[in-house]
């Protein structure tokens, strides 16, 4: 694990730094690695060249924890416009929308979340595709599945998020895992206490490929969001033993990470779904980035200070 990810994931909150990142010589440089744009055209624009590589996206909008109504609906009309746009351009067979509770009105009613993330399943359901909601640190994970709940009883197609580091996941996992059920795993990014998380990185291995068995076995749909080499091994063969055809479940992997094996997996017959983020507020985002790796602060540092 990355020695500095606490003090990365505290900076995650700082106005300061963020100006920092924004104003410094290579900062948007560092931006761009990871974030789309900020525009719906950029958005649409990166889905079309994914699509041209053999690649599926899922967009998100960034934004999250806001406590301001006027804002959430900045973030709901903002997807309503992408997936009309995506639609426009023929591409929502190439992608769906990721979507964060917390941007959308969680920390003001999960009444006033459920009813936007309705809003925007609907619209993406008239454009032919679906949605799956982010989930973000453990105090909202019980509210996000009963969203979750809710929504599928409209729209079946709604997935979710699992993270692998919560000792609750692999019980979560088995309640998710029916015929279909959209399931995205991924280890988890937020910076959690040991009551309710595994410290250690081999713990949180193992319980993804226990919650990997749980959904392949109880007939969902995984998506495997991983970048891990071994994990990315160790699923597909998982996937294999249960008699899963390439198409039958999907890796995930996030916009400008490993994008050499994203295409590899692609063209050898699977579904591989590229996380977009794009959009003004990218601070948070990048710097869960940067948490997740040495390499990434040493670059960070650099591209900070050079032109
Ligand atoms: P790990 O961090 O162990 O990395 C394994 C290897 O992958 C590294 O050695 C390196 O080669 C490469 N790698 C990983 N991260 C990198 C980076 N930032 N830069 C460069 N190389 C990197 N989390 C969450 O809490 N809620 C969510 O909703 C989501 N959603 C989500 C969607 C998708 C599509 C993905 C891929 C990931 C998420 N995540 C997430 C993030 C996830 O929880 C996790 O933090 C990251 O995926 C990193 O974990 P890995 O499984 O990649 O392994």
């Amino acid at each position: 694990m990355n020695p500095l990810r606490p003090l990365i994931l505290a900076a995650a909150g700082n106005d300061t730094i963020r100006q920092a990142v924004a104003t410094l010589p290579g900062g948007r440089t560092l931006v761009s690695r990871f974030v789309a744009g900020e525009t719906t055209a950029d958005a649409v624009r990166t889905v079309r060249e994914l699509a041209g590589d053999g690649l599926h996206a899922t967009l998100d909008y960034l934004g999250e924890d806001t406590h301001d109504k006027d804002q959430a609906e900045v973030t709901v009309l903002a997807y309503l416009e992408l997936l009309d746009a995506l639609h426009g351009a023929g591409l929502s067979d190439r992608a769906e929308v990721s979507v964060k509770l917390s941007a959308v009105g969680q920390l003001l009613s999960d009444r006033l979340a459920l009813d936007n993330a309705w809003r925007i399943c609907a619209a993406a359901e008239q454009c032919g595709t679906t949605l799956t909601l982010d989930m973000e640190d453990h105090r909202t994970t019980t509210g996000t599945l009963d969203v979750l709940e809710e929504l599928r009883h409209t729209w079946p197609s709604a997935g979710a998020v699992l993270q692998s580091y919560l000792h609750r996941t692999e019980r979560d996992a088995r309640k998710l895992a029916t015929a279909g059920s959209r399931v995205r795993l991924c280890k988890g990014a937020y910076a959690e206490p040991a009551e309710v998380a595994f410290g250690d990185g081999h713990d949180v291995d193992l319980s993804y490929v226990r919650c990997a068995n749980a959904l392949l076995e109880g007939g969902a749909y995984p998506m495997f969001a991983t970048h891990d080499p071994r994990l990315v091994e160790l699923v597909g063969e998982r996937a294999r033993w249960y008699g899963r055809q390439p198409g039958e479940f999907e890796y995930q992997m996030l916009y400008g990470i490993r994008p050499d094996e994203q295409r590899r997996l692609a063209e050898a017959g699977h579904v591989v779904r590229v996380y977009v983020p794009y959009g003004e507020q990218w601070y948070g985002y990048l710097m869960r980035r940067l948490a997740e790796r040495p390499a990434n602060t040493a670059f960070f540092l650099h591209a900070l200070v050079s032109r």
